[in-house]
């Protein structure tokens, strides 16, 4: 008979009007359109808009009180199907038929109350069935044809006996039952019939049930993978004799023990567990969370386990104990004191001790195949650590001994530990570590090694240098004397993952690094860098992380941006004080559009100087800078415009601004001079040969001898030519001869001397200017020198190549140079 449980009625059919009231959203995609989840939107229908090659459908938390033939689509694909707490009630014969290739059914918390006898059963290929609280009062549900069942999950139901129906016999592939939280409370021999028959190997969950009673002998030679009984009887009573009723019973795990603390436990109970004596088990898990002040007499029916985990049971000491088979132990959190001192047992192999506080070590002996050890977390002290603590356990691979208090390394702490792989000392104190390096020497085969927070100091010396093959170095939290850092890591060579964080660091030099070119992580946080020139160096070039996060750096220049390792790919520099100013903005910038290469971009904020406030980095108001610069740009664009034009002026005026500051100059000077040459010749040095030959032959050499003051000869060497115009030529003579010719009027310097010249004598009130044509120029160069003037009066002299006509010039120009005005 189907027994279902809504108030104790069997419900009538249920016409439920499906309302497609809109807030179905659709469902969203997990994987491909492999995998679709519609978890709690509410929905009472499947939407049109899963694909049917659909595998994986979480349905759960939805309105479905009905399943009817046409409420799944043809879903042939689909494997795995949740219903959890749908509100299902009602499971009609065709409620399956478009989905009957499901390999997994989930209908976990919903309150059925009818489940029809052909709608289980249509899903032939089931292998995983769930159906915990749904209100079942026994496994009489009809799924009689799922031959292929492996699975049956019926936890917290109102379940009273572990009777399975006798069907199941030929659920060939059978492997777990669990009824955890049920209410059966007695188990009877007969209960045990069908599982039996059964193939074995079946992992059986109790755990959490109201076991009062156990008939002994039930599970007389039947072979189980698994058992869990924890928290499965009501008293510590029916505990001692249920164990005992477990006699014969072959199984793989056992797992015992109670969640609920109670307080009752007497010294009479310390065999409480002797019933584990007529049970064969491989291995034990005892998890037992009690208090009492008595000592449990634990381990005399374990003398047979291979592997037993024991968490929070009191055990004061574990020594010579005569395990046979032992090869894995492990406690955890037990509370008394722990006296350990474990010896011959010949096949051991993990040995691990945590969380026991404290452990007084009394010694490890005679355990050849030892490989794992963990003693980490239990306040021990060791004195001269390590060889002695492991001698004669040649293949430990893994050492932990971190979280103690503190440990003393003696002379040569791992000679013998030569096949270790794995040694963690972290947060432990250490001490003597600083004294010599050789204490590595045997460590040729460690890959990882963690001596962070060790209380060490480095010194000059290349500390790691033995250790050939490591890749993992862990640092942390200690010391380096002066410049050790540039010592420690050498001939490191295989290394690729270095922690250096909280060393107080200031600088790095690219030396410490040089031979670490495998390195790929590099962790550097909480130091004091301000700057990261040495990553740079080529030989860092596989780094893909960098964290220099938390130290002080306030910008990065971009020399080093720009050369950074080319597969670095994760960099951290949250909390440092970078400057959100305008003079950092390349850096600023930098970060803004590299956000791939900071997954904790959010995290860097940067410092406002003036206002002493944070703001996050990606915050920062990167335009106003770009308005500042562009404003810096074209204030230097108008500046640089001025300055050409000015220069442009200055040279096209150039004359008129010398001119200006001749005149200026010799105004000043022009009352302390007294002549020193009877007439200063202005000329083009293209008709130098005329001057000297002629003019200078003629005036100088006659009598009386005429001083002329010729620039090519007269002028002071090394001052400037504007001074000597003004303080030898026009100031030092009386006269002034001016040879005018073509190449006269084509020169500049020669107007230039002209024009001040006029000037000059302009302000002295006397025109003592004398011409010479020496050749006939166009009308319009004489009008742009001012010439005209002069010629028309009279106040010139014509050469012509004529020697009577010469003899009267030169009679005439020598007239007009002596005569004084
Ligand atoms: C589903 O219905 C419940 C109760 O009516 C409501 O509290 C919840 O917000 C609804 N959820 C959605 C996704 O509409
Ligand atoms: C269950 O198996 C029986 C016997 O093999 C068969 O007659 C029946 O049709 C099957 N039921 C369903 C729903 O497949
Ligand atoms: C559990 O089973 C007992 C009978 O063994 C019954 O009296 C009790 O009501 C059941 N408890 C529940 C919660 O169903
Ligand atoms: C039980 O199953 C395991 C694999 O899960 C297998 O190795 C073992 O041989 C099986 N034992 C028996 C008795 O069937
Ligand atoms: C351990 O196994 C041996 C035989 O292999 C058996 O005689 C002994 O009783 C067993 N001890 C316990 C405590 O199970
Ligand atoms: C060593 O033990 C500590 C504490 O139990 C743990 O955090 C750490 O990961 C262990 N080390 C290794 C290398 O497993
Ligand atoms: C370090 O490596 C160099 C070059 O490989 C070698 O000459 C030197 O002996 C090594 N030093 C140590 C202490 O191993
Ligand atoms: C960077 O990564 C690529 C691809 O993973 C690899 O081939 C290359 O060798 C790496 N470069 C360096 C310098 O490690």
């Amino acid at each position: 008979m189907t027994v279902f449980c809504t108030d104790g009625v069997i419900f009538p059919l249920m016409i439920f009007i499906l309302v497609q009231n809109g807030n179905g959203e659709e469902c969203t995609k997990v994987l491909n359109n492999r995998h679709y989840s519609c978890e709690g939107r509410n929905l009472t229908y499947i939407p049109s808009s899963i694909p049917s090659s659909v595998e994986t459908l979480d349905f759960s938390f939805n309105l479905l009180p009905s399943l009817q033939k046409h409420l799944f689509p043809p879903l042939n694909d689909l494997q795995v199907l949740d219903l959890t707490r749908c509100q299902i009630q009602y499971i009609a014969d065709d409620a399956f038929h478009n989905v009957k290739n499901v390999t997994t059914l989930i209908l976990t918390g919903n309150p059925v109350s009818y489940i029809a006898p052909d709608s289980l059963n249509s899903l032939h290929k089931l292998q995983r069935l769930v159906l915990v609280d749904i209100g079942l009062l026994s496994l009489n549900v009809q799924f009689n044809n799922l031959t292929k069942l492996q699975e049956l999950k019926a936890g917290s139901n109102k379940i009273q006996t572990i009777a399975l129906p006798p069907f199941m016999i030929n659920f060939k592939d059978f492997c777990v039952l669990d009824l955890h939280a049920n209410n059966i409370s007695r188990i009877k021999v007969n209960h045990t019939a069908v599982l039996r028959e059964m193939r074995g190997n079946i992992t059986l969950i109790l755990s959490s049930n109201p076991i009062l009673h156990i008939e002994p002998g039930v599970f007389k030679d039947i072979y189980l993978k698994e058992l869990n009984i924890q928290s499965a009887f009501v008293s510590f009573d029916a505990m001692r004799y249920g164990l005992k009723a477990l006699s014969g019973l072959n199984v793989g795990k056992l797992i015992i023990g109670n969640y609920i603390i109670d307080k009752n436990i007497k010294i009479s109970d310390a065999d409480f567990l002797d019933g584990l004596c007529l049970i064969n088990f491989n291995e034990l898990y005892f998890f037992q969370k009690q208090h009492s002040d008595y000592e449990i007499n634990v381990f005399h029916c374990m003398i047979n386990a291979t592997k037993i985990t024991l968490k929070e049971v009191h055990i004061g000491a574990i020594q010579h104990v005569s395990f046979r088979q032992l090869k894995e132990l492990y406690m955890q959190h037990n509370q008394l004191p722990l006296i350990l001192e474990i010896s011959h047992l010949h096949l051991l192999e993990k040995l691990v001790v945590v969380y026991q506080d404290p452990v007084y070590l009394r010694g490890l002996r005679d355990l050849p195949k030892l490989q794992y050890v963990d003693l980490s977390t239990n306040k021990l002290h060791l004195f001269d650590c390590c060889s002695e603590f492991f001698s004669g356990m040649p293949n430990i691979h893994t050492l932990n001994l971190s979280f103690n208090e503190i440990i003393y390394l003696s002379k040569n702490p791992f000679s013998g530990l030569d096949s270790m792989k794995i040694l963690d000392i972290q947060r432990t104190h250490l001490r003597g570590l600083n004294v010599q390096f050789k204490f590595f020497k045997s460590l040729k085969n460690l890959q990882y090694l963690d001596i962070s927070y060790s209380h060490s100091t480095f010194l000059r010396t290349m500390t790691f240098s033995y250790l050939s093959s490591l890749k993992v170095l862990n640092v942390a939290g200690n010391n380096f004397q002066g410049d050790a850092l540039n010592y420690v890591f050498q001939n490191v060579t295989t290394l690729e993952v270095l922690q250096i964080s909280d060393c107080g660091i200031q600088n790095i030099d690219w030396r410490a690094f040089q031979s670490l070119s495998r390195l790929r992580h590099l962790f550097l946080s909480q130091n004091k860098l301000t700057v990261l020139d040495f990553v740079t160096h080529p030989n860092l070039r596989s780094l893909t992380l960098l964290d220099v996060g938390t130290n002080s750096i306030f910008s990065i220049p971009p020399h080093i941006l720009q050369n950074l390792p080319t597969n670095l790919s994760d960099l951290d520099l949250s909390f440092n004080p970078i400057e959100c100013s305008c003079s950092h903005i390349d850096f600023i910038m930098w970060i803004v559009n590299h956000q791939q290469l900071f997954q904790q971009s959010t995290n860097i904020s940067c410092e406002i100087l003036s206002q002493d406030s944070k703001i996050r980095l990606i915050d920062f108001d990167t335009e106003g800078c770009v308005h500042i610069r562009r404003l810096t740009i074209v204030l230097c664009i108008c500046a640089v415009t001025f300055l050409v034009i000015v220069s442009v002026l200055t040279y096209k005026f150039q004359f008129y601004l010398r001119y200006g500051y001749v005149l200026l100059r010799g105004y000043r000077a022009s009352r302390q001079q007294e002549c020193s040459y009877d007439a200063f010749v202005i000329y083009s040095s293209k008709d130098e040969s005329w001057v000297m030959d002629e003019l200078v032959e003629n005036l100088e050499n006659g009598s009386p001898p005429i001083h002329l003051c010729l620039h090519v000869r007269d002028f002071e060497a090394g001052k400037a030519i504007t001074s000597n115009i003004i303080d030898e030529g026009i100031m030092g003579s009386r006269k002034i001869i001016v040879v005018v010719s073509k190449h006269f009027v084509e020169s500049a310097w020669c107007r230039f001397e002209f024009e001040v010249a006029q000037s000059w004598l302009v302000m002295q009130g006397n025109a003592n200017i004398i011409i010479i044509i020496l050749e006939d120029v166009e009308e319009k160069s004489k009008k742009v020198f001012g010439l005209h003037k002069h010629l028309k009066n009279n106040t010139y002299l014509k050469w012509s190549g004529n020697p009577i006509n010469n003899m009267r010039f030169w009679i005439r120009l020598r007239k007009a140079v002596i005569t004084r005005n």
